[in-house]
């Protein structure tokens, strides 16, 4: 079973992958690798912290000669900043005057539900790791299930529907998707340059005046066979289980399966996706067809072979350089909500992390349903099932 975990806090020397359950054989491509992580920290209204890190995937274990040996895979990335808070949170007890106190919890942020949870005087511990800084972990582990999954031909990718008030108005099709991965430059990772434009206006009026804003992105799985997740169980349902790993990134605050919103407010008539069977062969596995995909690629908790389509809804980032109402732990007294350097805006790099967290997921269910310790094995179940839907 592929599993992942990470450890690290914001400020800490470095954040941790661990990611267990891979085959054997999968090529390693750690320019790849990288080229994620650095997608994770682009996009215009990014903080100052984007400009000390760049961050770097150092592989200590599971990897050799470019392949996984099918051994856990730990990946360590460091923290540049580490140098100006060695002091500050030392391992051992350290000088207690060198502490940094977060000493009045941030609206919208776990600083205050963490600090009574976990008995802390103040927020410091909490913010250290309830921060999106450990979100670069999750990207780590996350394009190695992306190279798992592309020795099925299955890609991922994500774009940017909304930031603020600016929404495109269309739907994107893969390619454009697709192009917009290739990309070395990320604005705001819309396909259309010009909404794109808006966008970018938007964040630059948000930021004059102080504020923040949140958005919309919507990640694409691509060739996904039919067939991934069961209705058998609910807690087997790939949507569900998508659900559940999108909504786990920081800030996300509704997932929505294909047009399931709008599909709330529509008649059954407009919103189904008619099924149709071409006279020849398709380029897909079976040659039922859907000339369209309001369902977003799954119908009863199962993939149907149709692109799966998953949209993150973003709060507004919780810390504002004018700060909130807010009230001292030590004194109780209210004040302003302490203030720590700060993104505007993070749509498109929440996006890559939620790629990250849909190939995460998409590999655990493809590794359970086609099986096999190495590549190959994993490689000829998928084509012995291919083939089988083929012949269906
Ligand atoms: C990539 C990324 C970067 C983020 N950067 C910031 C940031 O700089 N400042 C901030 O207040 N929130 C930031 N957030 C959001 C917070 O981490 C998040 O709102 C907070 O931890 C509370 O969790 P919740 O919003 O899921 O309840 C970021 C989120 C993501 C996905």
């Amino acid at each position: 079973m592929i599993r992942f975990s990470t450890a690290g806090e914001s400020h800490g020397e470095a954040l941790i992958a661990l990611i267990s359950g891979l085959p054997a054989g999968v090529p390693v491509d750690l320019d790849f690798v990288n080229r994620e992580l650095w997608r994770r920290q682009q996009g215009y209204g990014r903080g100052g912290r984007m400009k000390i890190e760049t961050d770097k995937a150092h592989v200590l274990s599971g990897v050799r000669h470019g392949k996984t040996i099918g051994s856990p895979i730990a990946i360590e990335i460091v923290n540049r900043d580490w140098k100006n808070w060695e002091d500050k949170l030392p391992v051992e007890a350290g000088d207690p005057a060198q502490h940094q106190a977060v000493a009045s919890p941030r609206p919208g942020h776990a600083d205050l539900a963490g600090a009574l949870k976990y008995n802390f005087p103040d927020a410091r511990y909490v913010l250290e790791r309830a921060s999106a800084r450990e979100s670069a972990a999750r990207v780590a582990a996350g394009a190695l299930a992306k190279l798992m999954l592309r020795t099925l031909g299955i890609e991922i990718a994500s774009h940017v529907l909304r930031v603020g008030r600016i929404a495109l108005d269309r739907a994107a099709t893969w390619q454009e998707i697709a192009t917009l991965f290739a990309r070395d430059e990320i604005i705001l990772g819309c396909v259309d340059s010009a909404t794109e434009a808006r966008m970018k206006e938007e964040v630059e009026e948000i930021s004059r005046t102080g504020d923040t804003v949140g958005g919309v992105f919507e990640v694409v799985a691509h060739d996904v066979p039919p067939g991934l997740g069961t209705y058998a169980n609910w807690d087997e349902r790939l949507d569900g289980q998508l659900a559940s790993a999108v909504m786990s990134v920081q800030a996300v605050k509704a997932v929505e399966i294909g047009r399931g919103v709008v599909a709330a407010e529509s008649f059954g008539s407009q919103v189904h996706d008619p099924i149709h069977y071409a006279s020849e062969d398709t380029a897909k596995p079976t040659r039922f067809t859907r000339p369209q995909n309001n369902a977003g690629g799954i119908e009863g908790g199962v993939s149907n072979g149709e692109d799966i389509v998953v949209r993150g809804y973003l709060k507004p980032i919780s810390t504002l350089r004018k700060p909130l109402e807010s009230v001292r732990f030590d004194t109780r007294q209210a004040t302003s909500a302490s203030y720590e350097r700060s993104d505007i805006c993070v749509v498109p790099a929440a996006g890559v992390v939620a790629e990250a967290m849909v190939a995460l997921t998409i590999a655990r269910l493809a590794q359970e349903k086609f099986g096999g310790d190495s590549a190959l094995e994993l490689r000829r179940n998928f084509d012995g099932y291919i083939q089988q839907i083929r012949n269906y």
